[in-house]
């Protein structure tokens, strides 16, 4: 997409609110033939001599705000599309918002009107819109430096969602290695991957156990981006990294294996993360980390009662086999807040099935060791439009996941399970650091498109992680 913030000409955009009549003839032409201007409502005026027109519906004026920018922007970009006008022009007044982030809006919601996952379906026909912008106000650079925030940003949640949706044939963890080295070296993250034999070697036992069963060997990835010199500070991205789930011995029914490729969305997020930092040269220093292999069945494989260790030193007896991303996450969060020495810590994971109960498709569920910093990352998330819900990180669900046997049992029951799940992950924190987990179970991979966000891969929260660690002041 091109975005011409000194060009005129193409399609009109007619934003129209459902609160404020417009003395346009179309638009009073619109609203007898039942255009309301209802968010996300698009009308399409064909004209064969001249230059067409789109009203385009933001719903009460007095309500609008940057979701409802995006899902307009959005549904207009299909339109577009459909119609084959792939020029458009925007003539903006005063809204009432910071001019800067409507037109961070109107172009983040029409690049997400441009992603498809048609890799394995190449019917997808060429189209590629041309955006001409007349801004309301144009101050020297503030704009053009809001359309490079966004085109990086959405490189990474983009390229997230390609890693997530690519299927497991495909996407094993030494393909997983191989494509962040690819993507990310270039940019000027340093990209350290350790095989098989090192990840024995650093005790990663937890992590091991679940990655024997599998004939596609494990890879630790560590990503450092370095964009401050001026501060030892820096914040550690772990990202659940399984790159095939049938559950291993507790397996998995048929129709909740279908999907499994995408149990490595956590890692897909911390990857696309990385690399929007990394395009921005963000002033900030993060580290990324995941833990990456397959969770299957055979000979090798780990099985129900077993008793593990870890890199962390604790014993972990093994309750179920299908609960295997807290044991590479276990030792994941342990090497980021022990050896690297992170100052924060945020993990992202498709880790239970009983956040989907709780929260659906819509919110994340968080829980946290540090109120601030998680107030911290609420804000982040509510800038990019993301959902988050915190749960309870109440001692009292901890007598849950107790072993006889072990330190830890890696199941807690069924009741509370992500509450559990994730409390199981914090006690491989090391020390008091800052800690948010973030369980995307039910945002990462959507069983159907919702608003802006597609079927399938939706990136969710590179826009938060981007918008914490690069956030962008507004007018
Ligand atoms: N990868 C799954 C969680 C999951 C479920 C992700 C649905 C996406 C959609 C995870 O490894 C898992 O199997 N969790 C178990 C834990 C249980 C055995 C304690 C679950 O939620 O059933
Ligand atoms: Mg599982
Ligand atoms: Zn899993």
């Amino acid at each position: 997409m091109k975005f011409n913030l000194d060009k005129k000409g193409g399609a009109k955009v007619i934003f129209t609110f459902s609160d404020e009549a417009k003395d346009f003839r179309l638009v009073k032409w619109a609203n007898e033939h039942g255009f309301l201007g209802k968010v996300g409502e698009v009308v399409y005026f064909p004209n064969i001599e001249g230059e067409s027109s789109f009203l385009v519906g933001l719903g009460n004026k007095s309500e609008l705000n940057e979701e409802n920018i995006k899902l307009a922007s959005f549904n207009l970009y299909k339109e577009l599309k459909n119609n084959k006008e792939s020029i458009v022009s925007f003539e903006m007044e005063d809204f009432g918002l910071c001019h800067r982030k409507t037109m961070m809006s109107i172009y983040e919601g029409l690049c997400q009107g441009s992603y498809n996952f048609t890799k394995k379906s190449s019917k997808e026909e060429d189209f590629e819109l041309e955006v001409n912008y007349t801004p309301f106000i144009r101050p020297e650079g503030k704009l053009e430096e809001g359309l490079k925030y966004i085109e990086n940003q959405m490189n990474g949640v983009f390229f997230a969602r390609e890693l997530c949706n690519e299927t497991a044939n495909v996407m094993t963890p030494e393909f997983l290695a191989t494509t962040v080295k690819t993507n990310l070296q270039p940019l000027g993250v340093k990209v350290t991957v350790y095989e098989r034999e090192e990840i024995e070697n650093m005790g990663m036992d937890a992590f091991m156990s679940v990655a024997m069963g599998s004939d596609n060997d494990p890879r630790f990835i560590v990503m450092e981006y370095n964009g401050d010199r001026s501060s030892k500070f820096r914040t550690g991205i772990v990202g659940k990294g399984i790159t095939y789930d049938s559950g291993g011995y507790c397996i998995k029914p048929a129709d909740s294996m279908a999907s499994m490729h995408s149990d490595m969305g956590g890692a897909a997020t911390v990857i696309g993360t990385m690399m929007a930092i990394a395009r921005s040269k963000a002033k900030v220093n993060v580290v990324g980390i995941v833990a990456a292999c397959e969770n299957m069945i055979s000979g090798h494989a780990y099985k129900t009662g077993d008793i593990i260790s870890s890199m962390a030193g604790k014993t972990i007896e093994i309750g179920n086999t299908d609960a295997e991303g807290r044991l590479t996450l276990a030792d994941a969060v342990y090497f980021a807040t022990s050896e690297l020495k992170v100052d924060r810590v945020i993990d992202l994971a498709t880790l239970t099935g009983a956040v989907l109960v709780a929260l659906g498709e819509e919110y994340t569920g968080v829980l946290t060791n540090n109120s601030e910093f998680l107030a911290e990352l609420k804000e982040s998330a509510k800038n990019a439009g993301e959902k988050i819900w915190e749960l309870p990180n109440d001692e009292a669900y901890k007598k849950l996941f107790e072993s006889k046997v072990a330190d830890l049992k890696n199941t807690g029951g069924r009741y509370g399970g992500s509450i559990t799940a994730g409390q199981f992950v914090g006690c491989f924190v090391d020390g008091n650091t800052p800690w948010v987990h973030m369980d995307i179970a039910g945002t990462a991979y959507l069983s159907k498109a919702n608003g802006y966000l597609p079927e399938r891969a939706t990136g969710v929260h590179v826009k938060t992680l981007y918008q914490l660690l690069n956030p962008m002041e507004s007018c």
